[in-house]
Parts: C-alpha cells; sequence; structure tokens
C-alpha cells in the first residue's frame, strides 16, 4: 500500500511534529509518512527533533526569500517538488495566503489549542488562547484540528477535544495539559484519518 507522504511546517518546539513522529513509530499512524520537515524560522527545535528523527527538514524565512509571496511560492516549490500528499500545520506560526491555501484544497490541516469557535482567529496562537480562555472564565477548553482555507481558524473541523480548567491554571499549566490531554491525542489520529482518506482516493483514482 501506497502511503500519503506528509509534511510538517512548524515554527517551535514542536512537541506536536514529535507526537506525530511517535504515532508513526507505534503504528498509530499506518496511511501516512512523514517525509519532509519545515520551519519558518531557523530556530525552530522541531528542526532538530526532525534531525533526530532522520527525517529531511529545512527552514525558510520570509527574509531570506524577499517578502511573504516570496516565501509562499518557495514553500510551493519544495512542497510539490517532494510530491506532498498532505500539509500538516504543528504551531505554524506564519498567516498562509489565499493563493497558497487554495493550492491544496483539503490538504492542509492545522491544530489549535481551544474548542474551535472559541478563542480563534487572527491573534490567537499559542499561550494568548489560554490567556483569554482564563480571563474568560470559561470551566472547559481544548483543542481541535481542521482543514485550513483562507479563513484564520475557519476551516472544516476534523476533531475536537474538551480539556478541563482547574482553580489555579495558569496560561502555561492549561496549555501543557491541552497538549497532553487533547493535542498530541488528537492531531496524530486526525493525521491518520485524513492519510487513509487520501491513500483511498488515490487508489479509487
Ligand atoms: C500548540 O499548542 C499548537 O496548538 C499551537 O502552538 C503550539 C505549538 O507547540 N498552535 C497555535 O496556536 C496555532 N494557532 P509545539 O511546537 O510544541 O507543537
Amino acid at each position: 500500500m501506497k502511503k500519503a507522504r506528509v509534511a510538517v511546517l512548524c515554527s517551535g518546539g514542536g512537541t506536536n511534529l514529535q507526537a506525530i513522529i511517535d504515532a508513526e513509530k507505534s503504528g498509530i499512524i499506518k496511511n501516512g509518512e512523514v517525509v519532509l520537515v519545515l520551519a519558518n524560522t531557523k530556530k525552530a527545535y522541531a528542526l532538530e527533533r526532525a534531525e533526530n528523527a532522520g527525517i529531511e527538514h529545512a527552514y525558510y524565512t520570509k527574509k531570506m526569500c524577499g517578502g511573504q509571496e516570496a516565501f509562499e511560492d518557495k514553500l510551493i516549490e519544495v512542497l510539490d517538488g517532494h510530491d506532498i500528499d498532505l500539509i500538516v500545520l504543528a504551531g505554524f506560526m506564519a498567516i498562509l495566503s489565499e493563493k497558497f491555501t487554495s493550492h491544496y484544497p483539503k490538504r492542509i490541516i492545522n491544530i489549535h489549542p481551544s474548542l474551535i469557535p472559541s478563542f480563534c482567529g487572527e491573534g490567537f496562537y499559542g499561550l494568548k488562547v489560554h490567556e483569554a480562555a482564563l480571563a474568560k472564565g470559561v470551566k472547559v477548553t481544548g483543542a481541535t484540528v481542521h482543514f485550513v482555507n483562507e479563513i484564520p481558524d475557519g476551516g472544516e473541523i476534523i476533531m475536537q477535544k474538551a480539556v478541563n480548567v482547574r482553580p489555579g491554571d495558569t496560561p502555561e499549566k492549561l496549555q501543557l495539559r491541552v497538549m497532553k490531554q487533547a493535542e498530541w491525542k488528537i492531531f496524530p489520529a486526525a493525521v491518520e484519518q485524513v492519510s487513509a482518506e487520501i491513500v483511498k482516493n488515490k487508489e479509487n483514482a
């Protein structure tokens, strides 16, 4: 069986990338294979995780490429050059234009650390999401995996998992609980689900 070729795009620590790599090793992900890791900053620890796992990796910054459009063109060139079937945004902190997202309809997925439609859209990323959830006083938050389209965090929802907020939570504590209880579980599961769909469609094509 031919597997879906998966690229993971990151900007930071890459704990979600690690969860995906581990899920592939343990057989939770059977229909997808991570063949490429890209970052938009040299400093992303995710690049080291890719190196340790023996996965091809590279970084491109907007500055290196000469602006947003050239940056996206470079990503498209590299992704298409590697025959990528599925693009996984795992803490990728760069806005992608409609030109980019429409190039890969139902081929880009993202994880967001809240239950969409709460605490999402422009300006809501990383710790800011958990700060906003705590400021609002919600008792339940969670994570969402969704397809990516031109609307930030606006694409079709694939999977969600709820996580309880606890008295005395700080944004950092809540972030870690959401990662452990939700993100690191549903993201690999969603990668498998979408990869299986891609493989099935390819076989029927
Ligand atoms: C994760 O919590 C992810 O959900 C969030 O950034 C973190 C990346 O951590 N993404 C967003 O906020 C996107 N809007 P990681 O690099 O350790 O996977």
